[in-house]
This record gives C-alpha cells, structure tokens and sequence, in this order.
C-alpha cells in the first residue's frame, strides 16, 4: 500500500503507543465490514442503511409492533447478504491479535469468522444469526441459517412473535456484554476505534469513557467524524488497508 506522508508519520505516532500499551481493546462499527461488502447506516447518500430506509420503521420496538411482517422480511433481505460476504482484511489483521477484546456494535459474525474466538468479541448491538422472542420474561433464542432465514412466527415456548436479536433504537443494550465493555474501557492504555460514525449512544460513550480513563485513543476511519475529533492520532482511510500496516509484528492484549 502507498500512503501520504502524513499518514505513513501518524502510522509510526499510533504504533509508538502500541508499544508503550499493555492493555488494548478495539471498539468497531459498520465501517469495518464495509470492505467486505456490506453497507454501512449513515456515512454516504446512496449505500448506507438509514439514507434509504427509516430506522423508526425497521430498527424499534414500535415499527416491529406496527408491521412484524416487513421488519422480518428486511432482517431476512440483510441476513442473504450476510450469508454472501467473506471477512476482509480488517477483519483477519483484529483476528492476528487473539488476545485482544473486540468491542463491537456490528451484528455481524465476521470477526468471529476471520478466527477471532466467541468469548473475546463484545457484541453490543446482538446478533443479525440469531433470533429471540420478544416477549421480555422469555429467553428463548434460535440461531438463524442466513441462507434460509425464517419468516415470521410465534415463539414455541410462550406465543409471542420471535424477532432478530438485534438491539433496536430505545433498547437497552445485553447488560452483562455492556458491564464488561464499559470495565475493560476504564482499565485501558489504547482503544482502536474502527470504522464507527461514534453517533448511536450508549455505544460510543465508551470512547469518552476510555480517554477519562486515560487511554489514548487510535481511529482508523476514512472520514473523522465524532470519532476522529477524540483520537490522540486519527488514521485517515481504509481499515483494510489501515489495520494491517497498523498491526504488524504486535501481539497486543487486553489483559496484561
Ligand atoms: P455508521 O454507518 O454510523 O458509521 C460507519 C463508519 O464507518 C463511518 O464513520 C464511515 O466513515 C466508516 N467507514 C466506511 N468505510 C470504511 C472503511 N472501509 N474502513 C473504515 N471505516 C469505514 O455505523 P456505526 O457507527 O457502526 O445499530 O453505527 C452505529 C449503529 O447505528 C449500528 O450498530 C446500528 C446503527 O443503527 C444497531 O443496529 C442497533
């Protein structure tokens, strides 16, 4: 890859506190698995998610209510998207650092596919394989085949509609994944923020949260954003191409 010399000078700044770290986690969103072919929700006018279809009526409580029906069938349109797409680069350069937490708000399970183990990926937003009753005193889940998503249909267990087991816009996020991302945030000598619009809260307050704590913060984002405005080096572009140079010869971990 050839970089500017701008960046190939903040490339050295951020490995130089990779070096200094012995405690480093990554915290990532959409822009991670773009390159791997995926839309992200916000970040271009044509592709994203929210720019061409309204979060109110597929992402919260009160759309699924209003039309169960079509919030499934849009689930199911993502989930044979997923069923099509390989980890990318970004993915493979996270997953070479096994010792490392991910933090993550993508409902996605690239990571997990690129070698990263189960138990060291957060999943703060849940999962798009995987469906729940919706039903709150019922925890009945299912796991999804993505190539034969399920249309709608009630829980075997209690009757109420199963739905994604993604969190929606107004849900609280899965309370014990939350409790261990926002420790892990406070005990940290380097977050790397990957390919997040660091918008949706709660989420991206563990941005904030990990600089209160005194780590730095390294973003690798091809546009700044809210993200970039709290970096102690900002990494301008691909994560594809950004990770692996970033990465390279380290073997960091979360837990010293
Ligand atoms: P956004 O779509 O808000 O932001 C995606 C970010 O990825 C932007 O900052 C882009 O600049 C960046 N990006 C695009 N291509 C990239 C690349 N190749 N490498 C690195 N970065 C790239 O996505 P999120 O921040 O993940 O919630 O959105 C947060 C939440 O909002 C999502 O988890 C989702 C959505 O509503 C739920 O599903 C509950």
């Amino acid at each position: 890859m050839s970089f500017d010399p701008s960046l190939a000078a903040r490339l050295q700044r951020a490995r130089g506190i990779l070096a200094r770290s012995d405690r480093v986690a990554a915290f990532s969103g959409a822009g991670l698995s773009a390159e791997s072919g995926l839309p992200t929700f916000r970040d271009n006018e044509t592709d994203a998610l929210w720019s061409r279809y309204d979060p109110i009526e597929l992402a919260s409580v009160e759309g699924f209510l209003a039309n169960p029906e079509r919030v499934i069938e849009w689930y199911n349109w993502r989930r044979s998207r997923y069923a099509a797409v390989k980890p990318n680069a970004a993915h493979r350069a996270l997953a070479g650092q096994p010792r490392m937490i991910q933090i993550t708000q993508n409902v996605d399970h690239l990571l997990e596919q690129a070698g990263v183990a189960a138990d060291q990926v957060d999943h703060l937003h849940g999962s798009i394989l995987h469906d729940r009753c919706h039903a709150g005193d019922c925890d009945y889940r299912e796991i999804i085949d993505p190539d034969n998503p399920l249309a709608l249909r009630a829980c075997p267990r209690c009757g109420e509609p199963m739905r994604p087991a993604v969190v929606w816009f107004g849900e609280n996020l899965p309370q014990t994944t939350w409790l261990r991302a926002q420790q892990l945030c406070m005990s940290l000598d380097c977050l790397l923020v990957v390919g997040t619009s660091a918008t949706v809260y709660p989420a991206a307050g563990l941005i904030e949260l990990a600089r209160q704590h005194d780590s730095r913060v390294i973003v690798i984002d091809p546009n700044p954003g809210a993200a970039g405005n709290q970096a102690d080096v900002y990494l301008a572009g691909a994560a594809g191409e950004v990770l692996p140079a970033l990465l390279d010869g380290f073997d960091l971990a979360t837990a010293s």
